[in-house]
């Protein structure tokens, strides 16, 4: 059984202005003592990427940058995208891609999510890859086919062992940001499927290396329950990852 390195993601979503998101991380940063037993994310806005970086930098903490999204292209008239050249510049290494709000909000269809993610594996960044079914899709018991197409479609063309480079994420989108929890064993049922899904593409080593994270109201009152379970390798976390309280408290689960 391969052993996969824990992970807590935050997810600043529209949230912090560059000033504020220096204080935050700094919170963060001031409260972990070190410990390299789970790898740290943060993803501020694109507005504050470059003070947040440049804090962690200078302030050496154990903490690693994220952006909350990119765009395919290296550079070109596509006004309001950042590539990913621009994010490399900032020392971004991860990004999320497929976020179910820019899925509902913003038009992102697997087929742009596969684009995305070709082109930050292409220049380096790491992807965390998304995916979730809606109340609709669960309650018609869609679940496991909707994740199975997300999965599918947005890893196309993407071969070999990418364990070391992509993240994976589940999120029922009907536990995001509202009072709804999905159950700990469910989540890892449909990680468990998911798995399956990857060992399918990328065979059964890559399946059981890469990490995949459970997202959708992950707060200090449940994260010890949900990373019992075997499948879950930690949190992409929203709501709770904006408290330094919070986010630090679900690093130390
Ligand atoms: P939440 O958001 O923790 O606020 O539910 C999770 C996410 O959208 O990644």
């Amino acid at each position: 059984m391969a052993t996969r390195k824990p992970m807590m993601a935050g997810n600043w979503k529209m949230h912090k202005n560059a000033a504020e998101a220096v204080d935050l991380v700094r919170a963060i940063g001031n409260d972990l003592d070190g410990s390299t037993a789970v790898e740290v994310v943060v993803c501020p806005p694109f507005t504050a990427l470059k003070s947040v970086g440049v804090t962690l930098e200078y302030d050496k903490y154990e903490i690693k940058l994220g952006a909350q999204n990119v765009f395919w292209e290296d550079e070109g008239a596509y006004t309001g995208e950042i590539s990913p050249l621009m994010l490399k510049q900032l020392d971004v290494e991860y990004v999320i891609v497929g976020h179910s709000e820019r899925r509902q909000f913003f038009g992102e269809t697997n087929d742009t999510v596969n684009k995305r993610l070709h082109a930050a594996l292409g220049h380096g960044l790491k992807p965390i890859l998304c995916v979730g079914e809606n109340l609709e899709e669960r309650e018609s018991g869609r679940t496991t086919d909707v994740v199975a197409a997300q999965i599918k479609g947005g890893l196309a063309g993407i071969d070999g062992d990418f364990s070391e480079s992509l993240v994976i994420a589940y999120e029922p989108i009907w536990a995001i940001g509202t009072g709804r929890v999905a159950k700990p064993e469910d989540a890892n049922e449909v990680i468990r499927h998911i798995r399956e899904v990857v060992g399918s593409l990328n065979g059964a080593e890559t399946a059981q290396k890469v990490r995949i994270l459970y997202g959708g109201r992950v707060k200090p009152g449940n994260v010890s329950r949900l990373m019992e379970e075997p499948e879950i390798d930690g949190a992409l976390v929203g709501g709770a990852s904006l408290s330094a309280e919070d986010f630090v408290s679900l690093i130390k689960y």
